[in-house]
């Protein structure tokens, strides 16, 4: 593993793996009366957060307590930032909190890869979302859902990983980290993917990317293992991307006799937060196939496995062992 993860794109499969394996071992301390190990004791993550986030931050935080790290969270309303401070002297400030590491969230697309190559901080970065850029831990615990739901948890299918699996992502393209992210995860670990949206919301470029491009829903459907909705993101269109949202729904919404079009085992997947009536309907949104508030409770074991990985220095996947006495003896060196 690298020290900070700032894009799906920069996994390699065994760290997928490694990370999806660690996820599954921390898992089980959610099944655990008192949830929480002592491996990040003393440890600070701060969340970070320039933009509006539900599940990501509670996720992070949730994650980061349960591995008893210290926790602070930054918003930027209500900071310094909206009086017009700069990234630069935001990182200031966290380098003098002692962060070891910091969980950013920002507007802008490469915010934490700025942070994590200035030399502004010293801890680890990860990505919570950047933009239209990238949202990797996301891409994980999308992965992971897949895994559980289809392969079977670790060990399952070849090498537990997603071989020959074939995703579906429908929506708003354009604007999605999340599809970005998903797109390299899902491809690293083996699955095919196949993108579904509106002319107008694929990006350009998209021939580079090691996915199928179709602008026809029912075509692909039935051909998916899973299918997963993407929000129509409002606040990122200056324009207008569809003639209205009637018609959107009825071209690439999911709806029950849509989704009856799809394979017995298929699952519905959403990252949430869902427009419902526009994207997906809430017959499928509360429907035993849709894995949306799985994918929450996933969301946390991914980001105690990414923590853990990046901060305690840990070799192979595992239920970490305590945390080391302090010291009590002195070296031989202190002695003389
Ligand atoms: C996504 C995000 O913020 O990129 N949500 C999330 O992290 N759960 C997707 C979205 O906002 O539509």
């Amino acid at each position: 593993m690298q020290r900070h993860l700032i894009s799906a794109a920069d996994l390699t499969r065994d760290d997928a793996v490694l990370i999806l394996d660690t996820a599954e071992e921390l898992a089980r301390v959610a099944d655990r009366p008192i949830k929480k190990l002592p491996t990040l004791r003393g440890r600070t993550v701060v969340n970070l957060f320039f933009e509006d986030s539900t599940r990501t931050r509670i996720s992070f935080e949730a994650a980061a307590k349960r591995l008893s790290a210290d926790v602070i969270n930054f918003s930027a309303k209500g900071s310094s930032v909206s009086k017009g401070e700069s990234l630069k002297d935001t990182a200031a400030t966290l380098e003098a909190m002692g962060a070891d590491a910091v969980v950013i969230r920002h507007h802008d697309s490469g915010a934490p890869h700025r942070l994590a190559t200035s030399g502004w901080i010293g801890g680890s970065v990860v990505n919570a979302g950047d933009g239209t850029h990238e949202h990797p831990t996301q891409a994980l615990l999308d992965a992971f859902t897949l895994r559980r739901r289809l392969v079977g948890g670790p060990g399952g299918g070849a090498g537990g990983d997603l071989a020959g699996r074939r995703v579906t992502v429908v929506g708003d393209i354009l604007h999605s980290r999340v599809a970005r992210s998903n797109v390299h995860l899902l491809t690293t670990l083996g699955a095919e993917v196949t993108l579904v949206a509106p002319p107008t919301l694929v990006p350009i470029g998209v021939e580079s990317w090691p996915c199928e491009v179709s602008y026809d829903l029912d075509v692909v459907l039935p051909k998916s293992d899973a299918v997963m909705m993407l929000r129509v993101q409002r606040e990122r269109m200056s324009a207008a991307f569809f003639p209205t949202e009637r018609e959107y729904s009825r071209r690439y919404g999911l709806d029950g006799r849509r989704m009856a079009r799809m394979p017995e085992h298929a699952v519905v997947m959403h990252p949430g937060p869902m427009n419902r009536g526009m994207e997906i309907t809430a017959e499928v949104a509360d429907s035993g196939r849709c894995t949306a508030v799985e994918q929450v409770g996933n969301g946390v074991s991914i980001r105690m496995a990414v923590l853990y990985l990046l901060l305690s220095g840990a070799g192979p996947a595992g239920v970490p062992a305590p945390a080391p006495a302090p010291a009590t003896t002195r070296s031989p060196e202190e002695s003389k």
